[in-house]
């Protein structure tokens, strides 16, 4: 699909099609492919948690504003953003490092990443949301270009959530997305208001 062709078709889709599967190949694909997405020094602080099961579909739901796309939908994405991501031990930051780094470089870059991520509670919080929602997105174009449909959420019981799934305190969840094909027969509405240039500049120098 074109990309133009695209940023008009990927709709925040209400109604899924529960009798239609979405296929193990095609998801993982649009993992990877949704994981070109940028990041702070390419870190990527992201995980998730796939939903399949009707069972903890529907212990999300009620979690979930009674939302219900999080049942309907095959699958439902639980997107995890890694606080602790810019943390020499940490997993992620290892496999990056060793990737792309020489082994003389580990001191500068621990040091760096620290810094910029780790001075505050903010900072890492926003570090890992930035991020996580980075791939948030490039995963939904990459899906809308397989010809899936998807519905972001951040609609619901963030701690609940967390008992409920044992999500450890080092994640924050940005936001669930739900992932399959639109009910047969449901009219999309078009494209609500955006902001245009001007709505969006407040200042050039
Ligand atoms: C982070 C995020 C959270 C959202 N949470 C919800 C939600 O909980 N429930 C819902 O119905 N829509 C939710 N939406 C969908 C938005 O309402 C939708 O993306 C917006 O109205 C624009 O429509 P479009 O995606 O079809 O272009 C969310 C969108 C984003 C990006």
């Amino acid at each position: 699909m074109e990309f133009q062709e695209m940023l008009g078709k990927r709709r925040a889709i209400n109604f899924f099609d529960p009798n239609r599967d979405v296929d193990e190949a095609t998801l993982r694909k649009a993992f990877e492919e949704g994981a070109n997405a940028p990041s702070s020094f390419n870190l990527q602080p992201w995980k998730v948690i796939v939903l399949r099961d009707p069972v903890r579909k529907a212990a999300l739901r009620k979690l979930a504003s009674n939302q219900p796309k999080v049942t309907e939908a095959p699958v439902v994405l639980m997107i995890l953003a890694d606080r602790d991501g810019w943390k020499e031990g940490n997993e992620t930051w290892k496999k990056r490092f060793e990737t792309g780094f020489k082994p003389d470089q580990r001191e500068w870059f621990a040091a760096t990443t620290k810094t910029l991520y780790g001075g505050s509670p903010e900072a890492s919080q926003a570090f890992a949301t930035k991020n996580a929602g980075l791939f948030a997105m490039s995963f939904m174009y990459a899906a809308s270009d397989l010809g899936l449909q998807t519905h972001p959420m951040d609609g619901f019981d963030h701690e609940g959530v967390r008992k409920e799934f044992n999500i450890p305190d080092n994640y924050w969840i940005p936001m669930l997305i739900a992932v399959g094909y639109a009910k047969p027969g449901l009219e999309i509405l078009p494209k609500a208001w955006r902001q245009s240039y001007d709505d969006m500049v407040i200042k050039t120098y």
